[in-house]
C-alpha cells in the first residue's frame, strides 16, 4: 500500500564528476519497479543533477531550505528556487541541522510549510540522541521532534510529508540501530500519527536512517513500519546505493 522510498543523501560531499557518473549508472541499471528513488544532492549540483537524471526514475531533492520566501538573506535557498530545478524532495530537520546549525522545532516546522508551499515534498527528519536513547527517553523526544511540526499543520498539509526515522548514534557510525529496535520506533511514530487520523498513519512512509548499507538494508526494510531509507555514506557509492534499492523492491 505504501511504496517504498530510497533516499540517498550526499551531505557536503560529491562532485559534478559523481552526479554524472550517478546518472550513467541510473541510466543503465534499471532500478525495481513499484519503489520510488531519490538523491538529495549539494544545492550546486542540482541543476547537473535534474540534466544527469532526466529519462531516469531518480527524482531530485534538496538537503535543506529557508523558510523565507526571498530577500536578504545572504546564503540562502527558498522553496521556489528548488522548485525551479524540478526538486521533488527536500530535508527538513536532519540532526546535522539541529546540532550544528541550531534550527530547533520552530525552525523545523517554518521550513515544512516552506516546502508545502512550494508543492515540495518535505522530508521531517528525528531522532534521538544516545544520551536520550539510555535515559529511556527516544519516544518522547522522537514524538516530541513528530508532534511539534504535525500539530500545526492542517490534515491535507501532514499527508504531504515525509518522516524519515534516524537515530543521531546510528549516522555515520557505522552503528545501525537493529531491524527490532527501528521497527519500535518506526510502530511508535505511526501509532502516534494515528492519533491525527487512522489513514494518514497507514498512507505515511516512515524511512529508517543511520548506516543504512547494501548489507542491512534488505533486513532493515522487511519491518512492518520501514517504508524505506534515508541513506548518507552508502548512496556516495553508485554499487552501494543501486543495491540498497534493490533491496526495496
Ligand atoms: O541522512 C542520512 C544520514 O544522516 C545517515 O547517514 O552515513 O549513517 O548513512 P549514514
Amino acid at each position: 500500500m505504501r511504496t517504498p522510498l530510497i533516499a540517498g543523501n550526499w551531505k557536503m560531499n560529491g562532485s559534478m564528476a559523481l552526479v554524472e557518473s550517478f546518472g550513467e549508472s541510473f541510466a543503465r541499471a534499471p532500478l525495481p519497479a513499484g519503489i520510488d528513488v531519490a538523491l538529495m544532492v549539494p544545492f550546486p549540483y542540482l541543476g547537473d543533477a535534474a540534466r544527469a537524471f532526466d529519462g531516469t526514475p531518480v527524482a531530485i531533492g534538496a538537503q535543506t531550505l529557508s523558510d523565507q520566501p526571498s530577500g536578504a538573506f545572504t546564503g540562502e535557498v527558498s522553496a521556489a528556487m528548488l522548485a525551479d530545478f524540478a526538486v521533488r524532495y527536500v530535508l527538513v530537520g536532519h540532526s546535522e541541522r539541529r546540532t550544528l546549525f541550531g534550527e530547533d522545532d520552530a525552525a523545523v516546522l517554518a521550513r515544512v510549510e516552506a516546502a508545502l508551499a512550494a508543492d515540495l515534498v518535505p522530508v521531517l527528519c528525528v531522532g534521538e540522541t544516545l544520551e536520550e536513547r539510555e535515559a529511556e527517553r527516544t519516544e518522547v523526544v522522537v514524538l516530541g521532534q513528530l508532534e511539534a511540526v504535525f500539530d500545526a499543520l492542517s490534515a491535507q498539509q501532514r499527508a504531504r510529508v515525509v518522516v524519515a526515522y534516524e537515530p543521531v548514534w546510528a549516522i555515520g557510525t557505522g552503528r545501525t540501530a537493529s531491524p527490532a529496535q527501528a521497527q519500535a520506533v518506526h510502530a511508535a511514530i505511526r501509532a502516534c500519527l494515528a492519533r491525527y487520523d487512522q489513514t494518514l498513519a497507514e498512507g505515511m512512509r516512515l524511512l529508517y536512517g543511520g548506516s543504512m548499507k547494501a548489507d542491512n538494508a534488505a533486513e532493515l526494510l522487511a519491518q512492518p513500519d520501514i517504508d524505506g531509507g534515508l541513506v548518507g555514506g552508502a548512496s556516495l557509492k553508485v554499487d552501494d546505493f543501486l543495491a540498497i534499492c534493490q533491496s526495496a523492491g
